[in-house]
């Protein structure tokens, strides 16, 4: 969702802004643009409906440029329109700004300040620059005043970059919610929206609070906060590789993380197997997790998935009653919570404005939490008490695949360091089923063409599907359900196999394909009976089962994994169905329509 890059200093400041622009492209966007200053203090704006492709065959890149910012929008006021693409300007083009999130008050904003003034675009970026405008002027304010003055007065989210053409030496920023990084160079310095899009150029970053007011000229970067306060803040460093960036020999981002799952597996047995041979996790998350008397899951999309999963790994394994609870619900609805509450926010990108919102609302109640996230220095891994990460590597694709993995691989890590504080020991080897699912990960990898070859047959002309399993299979269900529709917009929904007959099944016809997961064999025989349920009625099925559960008819036998740990399995065959069904069906793979991969707004 909506990208930010600003460059001051030297270097070629269109190559910077369009590079780190590409990086962001993985966030999901619908135009692009770019502003720039030359030496000779002239001011250049490119900006383009569509992909960051079409934007490049515009810019001037032999300008000798020393401050710029770049922008890819994703539309929430106004629609994909080169008229509302960032950068926007101020009335007379004085100042020049981007902005992610949404402005709440834009309406009022514009009642009170703009009266008479035209604006360009529909969006609320557009008022938020044209008040900067209006404060300079009418209050015969510096640049940099009446941008301090303009964040006093506009009320929710955003991450802002800003240059005043009058001052060409200085570009400004601020955030409120929405996430913005500093990145400082040698001779330069940037902001990001995450450090993929600086890592090229500096592995050096600083983190902007909420409120905060940040001046950058090419040697330096001052944070201070609206009262004026200069803070010091140091930089860290961000370890990223930037040929993880990179998509190497994979013709899509998506089969490349798909790919990396077993590796992905590997690695996190090796950041949390502890001397003791078990799994083990830092003893103040222990500590605050096993005084807890429930356990409430918070996350979205993907990441809600997992959380089930979850769920079950920590009943199962620790006796901890779990909850699992979506944060858009969540934040505005407290459920009724126990005494001594926990707190688990699964969120990949560590950015999920959703998520953030319920977790401000846990830290304002003053409860313990725990951010699993694959993003170091995210904004809820640091506004929680505890964080675990991922260590996934960076997932470009917009749907998640390995991210969900490793989010089922960590509740995994944490079940397990959990039941040995508390009982001394284990009810499974959790570091041996680990890897014996990163083998069983690559041989479903190997395996392919097969997976493809039942998409091809069954799915690149149907207008809707379902995915049905109990328990286990049921939460995969619904992940393997979601990957499907959002990159093939095949129409997919996913059913716990017993509910079908109490009202669903009236929506299966003659073909309509009805893909059943079957790991468990306390279950298994129902599951078989509503196969055969929509099998009469026209249903066109396929069976993905285990070697506990399989039939000699069943299209796709997995690995044996241990029974806790199936979702691992049985999620590889459904992305590569999500996968194969929508190359097939000839669209983006990697970027969806409509879809962004970082959700920072609510
Ligand atoms: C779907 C997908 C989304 C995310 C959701 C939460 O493939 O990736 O459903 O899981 O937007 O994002 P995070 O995990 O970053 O909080």
């Amino acid at each position: 969702m909506c990208g930010i890059v600003g460059f001051i200093g030297q270097g070629n400041v269109q190559e910077v802004l369009i590079s780190g622009l590409e990086k962001l492209e993985y966030r999901g966007y619908d135009s692009a643009g770019i502003f720039v200053i030359d030496q000779a203090n002239q001011a250049h704006l490119f900006k383009e409906e569509g992909r960051i492709a079409k934007l490049k065959t515009v810019v001037d890149f032999e300008l000798a440029t020393k401050v710029g910012i770049g922008h890819t929008r994703w539309a929430t006021h106004g629609p994909a329109a080169k008229h509302n693409a960032h950068p926007h300007q101020s009335p007379s083009g004085r100042f020049v700004l981007v902005h992610n999130g949404v402005i709440e008050n834009f309406n009022q904003l514009r009642e009170e300040y703009l009266n008479g003034v035209t604006l360009q675009s529909q969006t609320d970026t557009e008022i938020a620059v044209a008040i900067i405008e209006h404060f300079a002027v009418n209050e015969d304010l510096s640049g940099k005043e009446a941008f301090k003055k303009a964040l006093s007065v506009i009320e929710g989210s955003y991450a802002f970059g800003l240059i005043d053409v009058e001052n060409p030496d200085v570009m400004y920023a601020a955030k409120n919610k929405s996430p913005l990084l500093i990145g400082k160079g040698q001779g330069f310095n940037m902001i990001c929206s995450d450090a993929m899009a600086g890592i090229a150029y500096t592995n050096q970053y600083i983190e902007i609070k909420d409120k905060e007011l940040i001046t950058l000229t090419a040697d330096q970067v001052t944070i201070e906060d609206f009262q004026g306060q200069v803070i010091d803040r140091p930089a860290y460093v961000a370890e990223l590789d930037a040929s993880d960036l990179e998509k190497g020999t994979y013709p899509y981002y998506m089969i490349k993380e798909i790919d990396e799952q077993p590796a992905v597996m590997r690695r996190l047995i090796q950041e949390y197997q502890g001397p003791n041979g078990h799994f083990e996790v830092e003893a103040s998350l222990t500590k605050d997790l096993l005084a807890a008397d429930r356990v409430y899951i918070v996350a979205c999309g993907t990441s809600n998935h997992a959380g089930w999963v979850g769920k079950s790994l920590l009943e199962k394994l620790v006796k901890l009653p779990t909850e699992v609870h979506l944060s858009s619900e969540f934040a505005y609805q407290l459920p009724l919570l126990s005494e001594h509450p926990f707190f688990i926010f699964l969120t990949q990108s560590g950015e999920t404005a959703d998520s953030r919102q319920a977790l401000v609302k846990v830290n304002e109640l003053g409860y313990p939490s725990l951010t699993i996230t694959n993003v170091k220095g995210s904004t809820l891994s640091r506004e929680a008490s505890h964080t675990l990460l991922l260590h996934a590597g960076p997932e470009i694709a917009v749907a998640s695949t390995k991210a969900y993995t490793a989010q089922i691989a960590v509740m995994a890590v944490l079940a397990d360091a959990l039941a040995h504080e508390k009982y001394g020991q284990s009810s499974m080897d959790m570091v041996r089923e680990l890897s014996i699912v990163a083998s069983a990960m690559e041989t479903i990898l190997a395996d392919k063409d097969k997976i493809n070859e039942w998409a091809s047959q069954n799915l690149l002309a149907t207008r809707n599907a379902f995915y049905i399993g109990r328990l286990l299979d049921y939460y995969v269900a619904m992940e393997s359900a979601l990957k499907l529709k959002e990159i093939s917009y095949i129409q997919t929904e996913a059913f716990a196999a017993g509910e079908l007959k109490h009202g669903t099944i009236a929506l299966v016809e003659e073909g309509t394909p009805v893909i059943g997961l079957i790991t468990d064999p306390s279950v298994a025989a129902h599951t078989r009976g509503n196969i055969e349920e929509v099998r009469a009625r026209g249903a066109q099925t396929m069976v993905i089962s285990t070697k506990v559960t399989a039939k000699a008819e069943d299209d796709f036998v997995l690995p044996s994994v241990h029974a806790n740990l199936t979702p691992l399995a049985t999620v590889i065959v459904t992305q590569l169905i999500a996968y194969f069904t929508t190359l097939g069906k000839g669209y983006d793979v990697d970027k969806p329509r409509n879809l962004a991969k970082s959700v920072t707004v609510e």
